[in-house]
């Protein structure tokens, strides 16, 4: 017998539109209904990749090193973490992936989108996530959750203009990609977001067990 692929979930948003409240709690959703599931971040997820977030989140770089260590860290995730579960059965519950460099690097940072596109069709070419749920807020309510958490990184400094940019890239991408991107109103109250999670993920699960 073979072994079914697991899916590939991801979660994405800019800082402050509350996804974070919501990873672990998709993962007991899910380890609830008998799925195994691995958890795990970007940039991050493996030894090398947490120490370039160290360094991507704190120290100051030029775009193309930051662009060129997201993936860095993203390959070696992909390689070491991601890939293996996946072959094996097991479901990956991601928190950010590659539309965040779309949206920061090539959006926020204003690099494009062609080198992101000729990294991630190098890296993945054939892997896309099986569902991505972009948590959406305004500025504002991203600004203001931010304030009142512990000290900013490196991005979550960045100006509003940066901000809105990103985020404008997230929405064009749940246009262009609707089936793969579901777009999150995160000024919901949680309970709301996590009903709406919760039919997805039955979906999900339905649809995975007649493949
Ligand atoms: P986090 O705070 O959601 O863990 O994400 C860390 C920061 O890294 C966040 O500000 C977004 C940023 N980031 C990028 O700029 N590009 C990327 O490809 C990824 C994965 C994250």
């Amino acid at each position: 017998m073979t072994t079914k692929r697991g899916k590939f979930l991801t979660l994405e948003g800019v800082d402050g539109a509350g996804k974070s409240t919501h990873v672990q709690w998709l993962v007991d959703t899910l380890r609830n209904k008998g799925i195994e599931v691995l958890s795990t971040r970007e940039p991050g997820g493996t030894p090398i990749g947490e120490k370039l977030r160290e360094l991507l989140l704190h120290e100051p770089m030029g775009l193309e090193c930051e662009t060129l260590m997201m993936f860095a860290a993203r390959a070696e995730h992909l390689r070491t973490v991601i890939e293996p579960a996946l072959s094996t059965g097991i479901w990956v519950v991601c928190d950010r992936f590659t539309d965040a460099t779309f949206a920061y690097q090539g959006g926020g940072r204003e690099l494009g989108y062609d080198r992101v596109e000729t990294l991630e069709k190098w890296l993945h070419p054939d892997l896309q996530p099986d569902r991505t749920w972009l948590f959406d807020v305004p500025l504002t309510v991203a600004r203001e959750r931010l304030n009142r958490t512990r000290e900013q990184d490196r991005f979550e400094k960045m100006a509003d203009a940066f901000f809105q940019r990103t985020r404008e890239v997230y929405l064009a991408r749940a246009n262009a990609h609707p089936t793969r991107m579901i777009c999150v109103d995160s000024t919901q109250s949680i309970d709301n977001i996590r009903k709406d999670l919760e039919l997805d993920i039955a979906q999900i699960i339905d649809a995975a067990a007649t493949q």
